[in-house]
């Protein structure tokens, strides 16, 4: 079987965008496949898996052998699927959230692609997750834009996997080779309890405390620009319903939980990993019961029902700066929001917010005077 090769599929970006210079794939994924075509052989029967692919140019290129999909980010295992589907490809792909959920406990992978994530402690976390499915006999090629390989990169693939090599750099890309020592590197006792890594802080004025798993905005310590929105929280009255947009660890919500405690709250981030953190900080501080949504924004959420909206929004995806995430936050708060409902919203005072949420809500105030981050108060919906 031989890879498709990535200027053979029509491949689109989720969300789409209408930025001809986005692509939805880069040269660490062209170079990782035309390494495959000319190294490697496969067949329709080889154990594929595949971790971190962004939009699904290496999951459509390798579809035929039906891969695992190890994916953190809804947003990513919407544009696979979709790539999928458009180029019709094989669509019984088996996509996980983590290394449990495989269906085939005594599944030893033939080959494993990984995609350099951004966070070393995501890498860590799948490094440590892959070594019961690998063996000596597995070949683990990793890849990444020079600027995101780094020596901390090799040491952990060294320590996790075993001997790693790194290739020429070629169009500012990078591949890694790592040859499975015959020894397993992570002991038995851990095998099946490798989501221990949660960092713990204290947000002490509000005495919570916040849990972030690997790869989750800010988990070691509040995101100044949380900090800043603190200082403007809603006055919450009983029985009012709350989003945090964009949770992460779910800081922001629990803190506002904390002094009402008829508030109902609900979650929503697009990693999988960040609403799982929610769900502990929001389980260990407020111990009610509350909805967590892994989902792209708002979507699955009903029209009209919320007192309350809280975003930090992100600014970029993938490495790339770009408004468009924050836009459709904006635009669907306004149709969850009641009539009289509110979105708060914390920036860097770089980023244009006002003329976004001036499209969706009749009254735009920014109400902080923070040198650095705006808080801005969006409230009358337009429906
Ligand atoms: C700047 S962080 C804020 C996290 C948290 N609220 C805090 O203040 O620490 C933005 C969050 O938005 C999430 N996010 C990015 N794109 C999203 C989308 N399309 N839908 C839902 N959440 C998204 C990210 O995963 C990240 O957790």
């Amino acid at each position: 079987m031989i890879p498709l090769a990535i200027d053979k599929l029509a491949l689109s970006r989720y969300p789409k965008t209408s930025d001809q210079s986005l692509r939805a794939w880069n040269s660490a994924d062209e170079y990782l496949v035309k390494h495959i075509t000319e190294n490697l052989t496969l067949d329709k029967s080889s154990k594929v898996l595949i971790i971190n692919d962004q939009f699904g140019a290496l999951t459509c290129s390798l579809s035929e052998c039906s891969p695992v999909c190890w994916s953190d980010s809804f947003l990513s295992r919407t544009a696979i699927a979709e790539n999928l589907k458009f180029n019709s490809l094989n669509e019984k792909i088996n996509f996980i959230e983590r290394t449990e959920n495989i269906t085939q406990p005594d599944i030893c992978f033939d080959l494993v692609i990984i995609r350099i994530p951004k966070h070393n402690s995501l890498l860590t976390f799948q490094l440590n997750s892959i070594a019961q499915f690998i063996n000596h006999n597995t070949v683990i090629l990793s890849a990444g834009m020079t600027k995101e390989i780094h020596n901390s990169t090799t040491t952990l693939f060294n320590k996790y996997i075993g001997e790693t090599t790194t290739s020429l750099a070629k169009k500012k890309a990078r591949l890694m080779f790592s040859k499975p020592s015959s020894t397993p590197k992570v002991s038995n006792e851990n095998l099946y309890d490798n989501l221990t890594d949660i960092k713990i802080y204290e947000v002490k004025e509000y005495d919570v405390k916040s849990y972030g798993l690997p790869g989750v905005f800010s988990r070691e310590s509040l995101d100044i620009g949380s900090r800043v929105l603190l200082n403007y929280l809603p006055e919450t009255k009983e029985n009012q319903n709350l989003i945090d947009l964009g949770c992460g660890t779910g800081i922001l919500g629990t803190i506002v939980a904390k002094n009402n405690s008829t508030l109902n709250l609900t979650f929503c981030d697009e990693s999988f990993l960040a609403v799982e953190s929610a769900k502990t900080t929001y389980e260990k501080n407020i111990g009610r019961s509350a909805e967590f949504h892994i989902t792209d924004v708002l979507a699955g959420l009903e029209n009209d029902q919320y007192d309350h909206i809280l975003c930090n929004p992100p600014f970029h995806q993938q490495n790339v700066q770009t408004l468009s995430i924050a836009n459709k936050m904006f635009k669907q708060s306004a149709q969850k929001l009641k009539d009289r409902g509110e979105l708060r919203v914390v920036a860097n005072r770089h980023l244009k917010y006002r003329p976004m949420l001036s499209q969706y809500f009749k009254n735009v105030k920014m109400i902080s005077d923070d040198s650095k981050f705006v808080v801005w108060l969006a409230y009358l919906p337009k429906k």
